[in-house]
């Protein structure tokens, strides 16, 4: 795995807030076709991480996509003429699905969104490609005329993923997916997206502060603490030898 071409790369990424860095020096991976979790406490960086993958953060250091016509190309430095180019490789699902979807609109509408935003005006097409997502994000299509107000906190998250999947992204970025969702609805959920990365070959960069939501999906951890990455391996390797007294503890069960 080490000598593939990772999908995308941070290195040696810095980010302060006034005089408080919220991240110090994160360099890390993401390879075609894997699960990153990235797990921390409250407060460690991980949305700051997210943000600034998914260039809605400024921050220092580099950030690389390897896709033709970008290698070489250091994100950070983008234009913000650039930026939406760039994150069209991407898409991103939030804790907080009115982050993402308007509430009030048909799911099925809402999957559609970014098609039209890439001017696809065809109405057959739409309908179809955003029904074959929502499909494959396993939600229940009775009820794709339903807006997200009116769903609950497991469909939301599974309209999220179709609008993710909709856009054919090289990978996803998902800010504590299923936090505050119940235990059966979270496990459903962690399914679904099991089935994602061995079905469609999706690439997952997966945050949480949970660590079993991590374990449940992830091929490699990384641990942030504080804005740094304290451990980072095979998903095994960390649950079964955390060399962090933070992992230490997050492992035991003590946080
Ligand atoms: N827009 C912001 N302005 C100032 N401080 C921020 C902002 N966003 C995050 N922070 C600070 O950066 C640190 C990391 O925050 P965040 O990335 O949200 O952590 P996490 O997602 O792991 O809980 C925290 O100390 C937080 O208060
Ligand atoms: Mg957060």
């Amino acid at each position: 795995m080490a000598e593939e071409t990772p999908l995308l790369e941070l290195v040696k990424v810095c980010k302060a807030y006034g005089d408080r860095w919220a991240l110090k020096n994160v360099s890390l991976k993401l390879y075609p076709q894997e699960v990153l979790g990235v797990v921390g406490a409250s407060g460690s960086g991980k949305t700051t991480l997210l943000k600034i993958l998914y260039l809605q953060e400024t921050a220092q250091g580099e950030y690389r996509l390897n896709v033709p016509g970008w290698e070489g190309r250091n994100l950070l430095l983008l234009s913000r003429y650039e930026q939406p180019a760039a994150r069209h490789y991407l898409a991103m699902v939030y804790q907080d699905a009115a982050q993402a979807l308007r509430m009030g609109f048909a799911a099925l509408t809402n999957v559609a969104e970014p098609l039209v935003l890439r001017g696809e005006r065809r109405f057959g097409v739409l309908a179809a490609e955003a029904q074959e997502a929502l499909e494959q994000a396993d939600f229940p299509l009775e009820r794709a005329g339903d807006p997200p107000a009116s769903l609950s906190g497991g469909e939301r998250q599974r309209v999220q993923i179709a609008k993710a999947l909709v856009q054919k992204p090289l990978a996803v970025l998902l800010d504590e997916p299923t936090t505050g969702l119940d235990l059966l609805v979270q496990a459903t959920f962690l399914d679904t997206l099991r089935r994602l990365k061995r079905q469609l070959g999706m690439s997952l960069i997966l945050v949480s502060h949970d660590l079993s939501v991590v374990r449940a999906v992830a091929d490699r951890i990384v641990v942030l603490y504080q804005g740094e990455v304290v451990e980072e391996g095979l998903a095994d390797q960390v649950l079964e030898d955390p060399r962090h007294p933070f992992t230490q503890d997050l492992v035991a069960a003590r946080l």
